[in-house]
Formats: C-alpha cells, structure tokens, sequence
C-alpha cells in the first residue's frame, strides 16, 4: 500500500479525495494536512500544516515514510486576484516545498493545475494540452509554473511529477468559496432553499467543468497509472461545458418555478480568459481517462444529494 500525504486536504477536493483514497489504501496510509484544523475526527491521521513550513512539510514526510504527494493546498482565481501576494506566496513558494521535497524523497507528486492556466489569447474551443498559455490572473501564472518547474523537475531528476488541468468542479459535500467557477455550485444551494440565484457570470458564459464523482475518477487514474506509459506530465481532463443559461434550463427541469438573474463582477473577466472546452486525447490514450457525468446527470444527483444534506423536499420525478 502507498502511504500519501494531502496537503490542502480540508478543501473541496481534498475533502473527497482523501475519503476515496482512504476507502482503497487505507485509513492508516493516508496523512491528511491544512493549514485549517478539522471540524471532526474524521481526517485522522492529520496534521496542521502549512506549506510555507519547510521544516515541518519535511519533518511529516520523513516522519511518516511517505511515497505519495498530493500538493493540493492553493490559493484559488477569486481569492488571488483580490490579494496576489498571498496567492504568489501559497502558490509558488508552497509548490516549490512540494516538489523540492519530492525530489529529495523521491516521492510521486500530483499538484493539480486549471483550465486557469490558459489565457485570453488561448484557442478557447476544444483547447490542446500543447497551445499558447498566456494567462492574466495570478492563479493561472502559478499554475503555468506548476506545470513547467514539475516537467524540469522530471526532465532534470526524474521526479516522477504529474498534473492534470481540471475544469471548474461540482460538488455538494465540502462548498467551494474562493474560484470563478463556484457559480455552478452555488445555483444548487439556492435552486433549493429560495428558487432563485443571481449569477456573478454572463448568461452565456461557456466554461469546461466536471463533476466531483468524475474528479476524483482522473484523479486517482493519473495517480496510480504507469510512469512508463506517460508520454508526457501535463494533462487537459474534460467533463462537459456549460454555461449559467443552460445550467439554469437543466435546473428548470426538476424545479421549474426556478429564476436566475445576472449580474457579472469582477469574476467575469477572469472567465473570459478561459477555455470553453478542454481537448483531452492524451489523457484518454495514456491512461484511459474517461468521464461519466454529463450535464443533466450531474444536475440531478446534485439535486438528489444536496436536498438531503439541505434536508428541502426534492421530486427526482
Ligand atoms: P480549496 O480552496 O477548496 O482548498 C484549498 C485548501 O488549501 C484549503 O483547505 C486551505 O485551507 C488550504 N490552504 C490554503 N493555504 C494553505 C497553506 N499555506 N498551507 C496549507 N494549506 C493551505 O481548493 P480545492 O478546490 O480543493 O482545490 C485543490 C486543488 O485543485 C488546487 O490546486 C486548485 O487550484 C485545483 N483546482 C481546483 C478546481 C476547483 O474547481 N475546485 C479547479 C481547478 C483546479
Ligand atoms: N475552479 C477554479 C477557480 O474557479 C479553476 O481552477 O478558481
């Protein structure tokens, strides 16, 4: 069994992640850390961590007889954008912890990247692993050197550094708060308790997403597969595209007295730089990534799960 250590591991991903993962290698193998501390028990073994702490980041590693690292602890688009120096320093300096200490104890990493670290000046339909990445927010710019400093790391030591560019992802168990995409999150939450949601994006604003189920299905499949069938480090993951218009038509389905309105901010313009759709041909050929969800799929089993939590009434019909 792999014994892996999460960092961020209180986040949306991390959250469900380390569930899954605990669920296939064991409570004991996986070693949660956050900057945050646990609401519950339920993490344990964790650890309090942040990043930015070289000495105690090794001191868990060595500690523990790691051989896997999740670096997912980020500062996410919204949240860098209102402070960029909190963001540079997460993002980057973290990163070059996680990498470095995998290099040193030739641990397998996964750091995830975005569709963030495309730009306006991206092809935006059907986007390529390999195409222009010119981003202009400061969480594309630390993906875009996540990326290149895990490939040199490879390309120099051999670390065995791999990253996938998710879309914006769904869930209902942990509520994202700090991206662009959490838009698509939100409506749920509000289809359910008011039966009307104002989006921060343009009715039709087009991004890629993914649902959790499909998240942590790439996950893990990067995770385990053969370095020797990598071709390369750098992965597209795709799942649907959507835009609010459409989500909210999906929604209408189940609840059809559902309103949404519009009014953009600042959360726009850091969408206009984003792809529409993800090709992910590579993805499919080295590690037989396929998603599950598509767009009416994802919209009732979100519906069906979030109105338990809610504890609202919810007709699947
Ligand atoms: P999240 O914001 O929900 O969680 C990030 C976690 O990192 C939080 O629990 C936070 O407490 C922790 N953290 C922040 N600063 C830290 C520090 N200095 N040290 C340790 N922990 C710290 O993010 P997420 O959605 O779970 O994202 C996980 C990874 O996936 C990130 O790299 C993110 O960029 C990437 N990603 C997420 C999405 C998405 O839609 N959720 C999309 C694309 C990429
Ligand atoms: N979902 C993320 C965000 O909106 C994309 O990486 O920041």
């Amino acid at each position: 069994m792999p014994r892996i250590l999460i960092t961020g591991s209180l986040g949306q991903i991390g959250t469900e992640l380390s569930e899954k993962l605990r669920e296939k290698y064991g409570k004991e193998n996986i070693i949660c850390t956050d900057l945050r501390a646990p609401k519950n028990n339920n993490c344990d073994p964790f650890y309090t961590l942040d990043v930015l702490d070289t000495v105690s980041f090794e001191h868990i590693i060595s500690s523990n007889d790691i051989d896997w690292l999740i670096h997912n602890a980020s500062i996410l688009s919204a949240t860098g954008e209102k402070d960029p120096h909190l963001a540079m320093r997460v993002n980057f300096r973290g990163f070059d912890n996680a990498i470095e200490l995998a290099r040193k104890y030739n641990l397998r990493i996964i750091s995830p990247s975005s569709i963030a670290a495309f730009g306006p000046s991206t092809p935006r339909v059907n986007t390529p692993d390999n195409t222009v990445m010119r981003p202009n927010t400061i969480y594309g710019v630390s993906k875009v050197y996540v990326e290149l400093l895990g490939e040199y790391y490879n390309h120099k030591w051999g670390t065995d550094f791999r990253t996938l560019r998710y879309p914006g992802i769904i869930s209902y168990k942990t509520p994202p708060m700090h991206g662009t995409t959490d838009y698509a999150v939100a409506i749920f939450h509000e289809a359910l308790k008011n039966k009307k949601y104002e989006s921060f994006l343009k009715e039709d604003m087009l991004l890629p997403m993914m649902y959790m189920p499909d998240c942590l299905k790439a996950t893990i499949g990067l995770l385990e597969v053969d370095s020797s069938r990598l071709k390369q480090r750098s992965f597209n993951v795709s799942g649907m595209s959507f835009n609010p218009e459409q989500i909210s038509d999906a929604i209408k389905k189940y609840i059809p007295e559902f309103q949404i309105s519009y009014n953009p901010d600042y959360r726009q313009e850091i969408a206009e730089g984003w792809p529409n759709s993800l090709d992910d041909t590579a993805a499919r050929e080295q590690w037989n990534w396929k998603p599950e969800y598509d767009l009416d799929a994802m919209v009732v089993d979100m519906l069906g799960n979030l109105s338990d939590i809610l504890d609202i009434p919810f007709d699947k019909k």
